[in-house]
């Protein structure tokens, strides 16, 4: 990719097709000092409110910089490489990380130490990035207490609270608002389907386990979807088109969101599971219909709780495990809590946090 200059016309040359820059696009990006401010990166005017009519009236391209003058009066010396960032016309940094698949085979994924200065460190960026190739990460050896958990989350981003609270502390207790306070198994799920955006990460710190059951359980969801789109077309198009009801009430709210059990992106592509049976509703449909959603439903869970596709282990006092919720599902096997204390708290952050932490690493680090 290459910038040419042919009489005043600016031209992104890409090897097959050269295109002219619209010189508008290059005018809004001018970064001198009366431009741009140097400290926050934000434009000292405002584009939306000039005439669009600008024409370049100069221009010449000398050691990686094009310096432009304007028919405005308007002129700046642009890095070029700064301006070939934003070509691609997506993000560069977040999708160019590939998901890796897995299932019940999974092995050898690197967990992090926790250490001091450990959130503007290297270890955090290669952290990050195996938490979007996998959906998870397990941190050791992380601080238990006074709620470190809080402190943990917002210092890679902000805490997401919610009417849980800004943590949540799962031990059993006597009439739970949600099994996850009580001993029984849970099946996989994500959280919170019923929340308008659902929170993006679940972060789960092991405070005390001495009980012997009380696994954690891991499905991924991107995984089982796409094997779905592979080997049973029909089945996924029901779960990506029908759109169901989530619904938590307790006694001070009722919250309530609609969506598919697998949402597509505009370009049909994996977004974000839902799947909590206890709380999903399908409405009314013909017969017919509902007959073949019912069976989708059906195959979907048996592939969600299918042991060939799920990972389980023991958290150990002091682990932290991060995990996207729009992606995998996580669930607990039951445990006898005659046996000892199982203690854990949990609470959310959004992907602004993770995204914004990871270009931040990125910049510092010039990776
Ligand atoms: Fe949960």
């Amino acid at each position: 990719m290459k910038i040419e200059l042919i009489e005043n016309k600016i031209f992104i040359n890409r090897g097959d097709s050269k295109e002219e820059i619209h010189p508008f696009w290059l005018r809004e990006r001018l970064d001198g000092e009366e431009f741009l401010d140097k400290g926050t990166q934000q434009r000292l005017f405002d584009p939306s409110s000039m005439n669009c009519e600008v024409a370049v009236e100069k221009a010449k391209i000398s050691d990686g910089f094009i310096e432009i003058n304007f028919n405005d009066g308007a002129s700046s010396k642009i890095d070029l490489n700064k301006l070939a960032s934003e070509f691609s016309n997506k993000d560069t940094v977040i999708k160019s990380i590939n998901k890796i698949k897995w299932d019940s085979t999974l092995k050898n994924v690197k967990n992090f130490e926790y250490k001091d200065n450990f959130f503007d460190s290297k270890e955090m960026h290669d952290l990050l990035v195996s938490f979007y190739q996998y959906g998870f990460v397990i941190i050791k050896n992380v601080p238990t207490e006074d709620n470190f958990i809080v402190k943990f989350a917002n210092s890679i981003g902000s805490v997401r609270r919610t009417n849980f609270g800004e943590h949540f502390n799962v031990r059993s207790k006597l009439n739970p608002n949600d099994l996850a306070y009580t001993t029984l198994h849970l099946t996989p799920h994500t959280d919170n389907p019923y929340r308008n955006p659902v929170p993006c990460i679940q972060l789960l710190h092991c405070i005390e386990n001495e009980v012997s059951g009380g696994f954690s359980t891991l499905v991924d969801g991107y995984t089982v979807t796409e094997n779905l789109k592979k080997d049973d077309p029909e089945t996924y198009k029901v779960l990506s088109e029908v759109k169901v009801r989530f619904r938590f009430t307790d006694k001070n709210v009722v919250l309530e969101d609609w969506s598919e059990l697998i949402h597509l992106d505009e370009e049909k592509n994996f977004k974000q599971v839902r799947f909590s049976p206890r709380l999903d509703y399908v409405p009314i449909l013909e017969k017919n219909k509902l007959d073949f959603y019912y069976k989708a439903r059906k195959k979907l869970s048996d592939l969600y709780n299918s042991e060939k596709n799920r990972i389980e282990f023991k958290l150990e006092p002091k682990d932290l495990m991060m995990m996207d919720n729009y992606r995998v599902l996580h669930g607990r096997t039951k445990f006898d809590p005659e046996e000892g204390k199982r203690f854990l708290q949990g609470c959310y952050i959004d992907f602004d946090s993770t995204e914004g932490k990871l270009r931040h690493l990125k910049r510092k680090f010039n990776l």
